[in-house]
């Protein structure tokens, strides 16, 4: 691969068609290895590290094949939504073939809310079993990922509270809580007893290395100004974490759009804990993600005419992201609701550039 050529657009991205038209000139390809792994004249040596910067593009006919434009709540040249139970619709993808860039997604949290669905994940009896629904449906999300592909979880933590049902009319307690969690049950007096900072964040990270992931990052998402802890007898919690995780050692990453200038020019890594104040739910979702949380994932995993896909996608954070950038996205809400809000987001985005096809 001839990089200086490739980057002034002078031969084409990758080795697959090109359903979008020339790269996105927001999108920056990735930066040239170094001088270790190029061959002299600018050409890159064929090593495994340098092919995984050059991942196929998904043909456009696969992204929009019939049956998924049948089973699909919206589509548009870029997007993808459906309704439904995130095992289904993954495995009607898987069937199709499809092939993405980048999953980047914030699953439902432990005991924190109640989505109102029947099927939802989050509200397991045991934290063990939520995190074994976690894994199965990651590991439903691996043949879709490519070989080069990176998935980015994003998961906070829980505390055990063993106090029975909420009692009291407080409006800010009674919001958050809805009615007997599965934190609030006598649990087993070790893993589950009150006070216990569950840990499901590392006990997750841990599964899925046993599963064969490769964690690359524990990014700490940092929140400043959060609203306090009502608790005496320890700090508040202000963070979440964002695990970076790939299939294989060789994957595509370009650090050019995420990373930050040093003295002389060059370009650093993004460091590994991010301050993004919270997203305060613009819509009718509660847990929203802020868009700066998907940009480090996005920008820095998926490559031009790549595609991101969002296994629990509630109001469209990261497809409307993906949108904005010119880059394609698939996603996944048993909430009727949400699916409705990214629908009426992603519909009247234009991305720049838009070449209507
Ligand atoms: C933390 S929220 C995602 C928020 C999202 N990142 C955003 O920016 O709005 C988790 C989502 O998972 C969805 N969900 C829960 N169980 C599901 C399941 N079994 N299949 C598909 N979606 C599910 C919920 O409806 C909820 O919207």
């Amino acid at each position: 691969m001839d990089y200086e050529r490739y980057s002034e657009g002078l031969i084409d991205y990758a080795l697959g068609s090109s359903p979008l038209g020339q790269p996105a000139p927001e999108t920056v390809p990735p930066i040239p290895p170094g001088r270790a792994s190029r061959a002299p004249a600018g050409k890159l040596k064929d090593t495994p590290a340098n092919r995984a910067l050059f991942p196929k593009v998904t043909p456009q006919e696969k992204f929009h094949a019939q049956s998924l434009l049948e089973d699909a709540y919206y589509s548009d040249d870029y997007s993808l939504l459906f309704h439904g139970d995130v095992s289904e619709k993954l495995q009607l993808l898987a069937n199709e073939g499809v092939k993405v860039d980048c999953i980047v997604t914030s699953p439902p949290f432990y005991g924190q809310r109640d989505y109102g669905v029947d099927g939802q994940i989050g509200l397991e009896p045991h934290p063990g079993d939520f995190i074994a629904s976690l894994v199965e449906v990651f590991e439903l999300c691996r043949p879709l990922l490519k070989d080069t592909g990176s998935l980015w979880v994003n998961l906070g933590d829980t505390y055990w509270s063993g106090k029975g049902a909420h009692k009291s009319a407080e409006s800010k307690q009674g919001a958050r809580r809805f009615g007997l969690r599965p934190q609030d049950l006598p649990g087993d007096g070790k893993w589950t007893r009150p006070k216990q900072l569950l840990l499901i964040p590392h006990r997750f990270a841990i599964a899925m290395q046993d599963a064969g992931w490769l964690i690359r990052n524990d990014n700490v998402w940092v929140k400043p100004n959060p609203i306090p802890d009502q608790q005496r007898d320890r700090c508040s919690v202000s963070h979440e974490y964002v695990f970076h995780m790939t299939k294989n050692r060789w994957y595509y990453y370009s650090q050019e759009p995420v990373g930050h200038k040093g003295k002389n020019g060059t370009v650093l890594p993004p460091l590994d804990t991010w301050v993004v104040p919270p997203s305060r739910g613009n819509g009718a979702h509660r847990a929203a993600f802020s868009e700066e949380l998907v940009r480090v994932p996005i920008l820095g995993s998926t490559p031009p005419r790549g595609i991101v896909l969002d296994p629990f996608l509630g109001s469209g954070t990261s497809a409307i992201f993906a949108k904005r950038h010119r880059l394609r996205s698939i996603g996944i809400d048993l909430n009727e609701g949400y699916c409705l809000e990214a629908a009426r987001a992603l519909a009247p985005l234009e991305p720049p550039g838009c070449l209507s096809t």
